[in-house]
C-alpha cells in the first residue's frame, strides 16, 4: 500500500524487506541473477509470463492476475535510488524460496543487451510490454527520452524477440500497450478502424509501437497483439494523473490537511475504466489463437468536472470551493473528447467492463480517504509535516 507520498507507511531502512526477510537489493527484495532455471531449483514452470512495467498501475494488477492463474511471472524493474516497489510488494516473494513464482530483474527499455539476457534467461511464453514514460504532459517536457522509451524501446523487444525465437523453439506471445491517445482528435466514439491523430509525443510514440507491432506480425510472423487501451484507473493510480490528483487532494482536504487543489482543463472527456478489468483483456488477448488489434473501453465517457463532482459528492464536499485553474497543466495540443465502441473484443473475446464509472470514483476516494485518515494520525502524532499536496508535472 502506498503512502500519500508515493512511500510505504511504516516501512523500514530497505534492508529488510516487507516479506520480513532480510537481504540485498530493491527494497529488500534480492532480485534475481542467476541463470537458466528463473523459478527456483524445481523445474521450470510450463507457464512463464515477463511484464516490463511491473512496478506500474497495470504491471501490478497484471502480475497478481497471472499468479492466480498459476504462472510464474517474471518482471523487469528499473535501478532506482529509492524504492520502486510499492505496488507489487504484497505478491513478492523471496527467492531464496524455491517455489517462488514472482521474479524481478533489472533492465531497461532503453537497454537491448539486457532485454535480450533477460529473455534467453526468463524463455517466456508470453511477454506484456507495459513499460512506458507514460505521461502525456511530461512527454511535452521530454519528448526525446519518450520517444526513445516508448517506441524505441518497443523496437527492441520485439527485435530481441525475434532473435529469442530463432535460437529456441519457444515463440513468445506478445501483448503490445497502446492506447486511446492515438485517436488524439478523431472524433468520439473510437474503434479500431478510427484514423490515428496524435497530440502529443507520447501518443505519436504509441503509433510507432503500434505499427512495429503490425509490422513485426506481418513481416515476421510474430505473435503480437495491440491492445487500444481508453483511460484505466485505480487507487493504484499514479498520483499526477487527473483522476489520482482529484481523489488525494479532496481526501486530504476533507481532514483539513491540504487548502486548494489545483487543476487545468476541467472540459477534457475521458473514457474511464478500472484498471483491474483491463489487464484481463490483455490476457485474453494471448490467449486468443491468432494476434489482433482490439480496443478495450467501458463506451461511456465523462469530463474531468464530471469527475470531480462524483469525488465531491462522495465525500460531501463543495468542490468548487476549493479548486483552483493553473495554467502549467495545460497541454500544448489536448485530446478533448474519448469515447471507446469495445464491441469487437466483448464479441470476439467475450470481454466486459465490471466496475462502472460511479464505483470506480468511490473506489478510489474510499481507498484515498483512508490513506488520509492515516496521514492524519501520523501528523496529529508529529511523524510527518502537514503539507500542502504535492503538485503534478
Ligand atoms: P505507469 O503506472 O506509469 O507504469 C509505467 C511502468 O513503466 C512503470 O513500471 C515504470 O517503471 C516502467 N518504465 C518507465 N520507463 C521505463 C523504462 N525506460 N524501461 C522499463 N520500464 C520503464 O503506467 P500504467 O498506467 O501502468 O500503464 C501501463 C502501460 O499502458 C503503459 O505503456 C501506458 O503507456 C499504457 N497505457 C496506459 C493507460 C492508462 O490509462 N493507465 C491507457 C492506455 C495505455 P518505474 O516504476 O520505475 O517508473
Ligand atoms: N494530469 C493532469 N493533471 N491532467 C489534468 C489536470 C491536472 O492537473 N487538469 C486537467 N487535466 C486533464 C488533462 O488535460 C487531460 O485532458 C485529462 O485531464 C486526463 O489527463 P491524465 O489523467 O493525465 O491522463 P491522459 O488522458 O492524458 O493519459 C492517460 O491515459 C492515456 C489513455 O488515453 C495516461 O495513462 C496515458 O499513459 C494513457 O495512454
Amino acid at each position: 500500500m502506498n503512502g500519500f507520498n508515493g512511500n510505504n507507511f511504516g516501512e523500514g531502512d530497505g534492508a529488510k524487506g516487507v516479506n520480513g526477510f532480510s537481504g540485498n537489493g530493491v527494497n529488500g527484495h534480492n532480485l534475481h541473477s542467476g541463470h537458466g532455471n528463473g523459478g527456483g531449483n524445481g523445474s521450470r514452470s510450463p507457464r512463464r509470463a515477463l511484464i516490463t512495467g511491473i512496478t506500474g498501475q497495470d504491471g501490478s494488477y497484471l502480475a497478481e492476475l497471472l499468479l492466480a492463474k498459476g504462472y510464474e511471472v517474471h518482471g523487469l524493474i528499473r535501478r532506482s535510488s529509492t524504492f520502486s516497489t510499492g505496488r507489487i510488494d504484497h505478491i513478492y516473494d523471496d527467492p531464496h524460496w524455491e517455489n517462488a513464482n514472482l521474479r524481478l530483474h533489472y533492465g531497461d527499455l532503453t537497454d537491448s543487451t539486457g532485454l535480450r539476457r533477460i529473455i534467453e534467461e526468463v524463455e517466456p511464453h508470453e511477454v506484456y510490454n507495459l513499460g512506458a514514460q507514460s505521461h502525456v504532459r511530461v512527454s511535452f517536457d521530454q519528448p526525446e527520452y519518450t520517444a526513445d522509451v516508448v517506441a524505441t524501446g518497443t523496437l527492441r523487444l520485439f527485435e530481441a524477440i525475434r532473435d529469442y525465437i530463432a535460437i529456441s523453439r519457444n515463440s513468445p506471445k506478445i501483448y503490445q500497450a497502446c492506447s486511446s491517445e492515438m485517436f488524439g482528435s478523431s472524433s468520439p466514439p473510437q474503434n479500431e478502424q478510427t484514423p490515428f491523430h496524435p497530440r502529443s509525443p507520447y501518443a505519436v510514440s504509441k503509433v510507432a509501437g503500434y505499427h512495429y507491432g503490425v509490422n513485426y506480425r506481418e513481416a515476421y510472423g510474430l505473435f503480437i497483439s495491440n491492445g487500444i487501451l481508453f483511460n484505466h484507473e485505480s487507487p493504484r493510480r499514479g498520483g499526477t494523473f487527473v483522476t489520482r490528483k482529484i481523489t488525494r487532494a479532496l481526501t486530504r482536504i476533507k481532514l483539513g490537511l491540504q487548502e486548494t487543489l489545483f487543476l487545468g482543463n476541467l472540459d477534457a472527456k475521458r473514457d474511464w475504466g478500472f484498471a483491474g478489468d483491463y489487464v484481463e483483456a490483455m490476457w485474453r488477448m494471448l490467449q486468443h489463437d491468432r494476434p489482433d488489434d482490439f480496443v478495450v473501453a467501458t463506451g461511456e465517457t465523462h469530463s474531468v468536472r464530471e469527475f470531480l463532482e462524483e469525488a465531491a459528492n462522495v465525500l460531501e464536499m463543495d468542490w468548487e470551493r476549493v479548486v483552483e485553474f493553473d495554467p502549467r497543466y495545460l497541454r500544448p495540443a489536448e485530446v478533448d473528447a474519448l469515447l471507446g465502441d469495445a464491441s469487437k473484443i466483448r464479441e470476439t473475446l467475450g470481454w466486459t467492463p465490471t466496475v462502472t464509472f460511479s464505483g470506480l470514483v468511490r473506489m478510489m476516494v474510499e481507498h484515498d480517504l483512508n490513506l488520509a485518515e492515516r496521514e492524519q494520525v501520523l501528523a496529529d502524532a508529529g511523524h510527518v509535516m502537514r503539507r500542502q499536496a504535492s503538485g503534478d508535472e
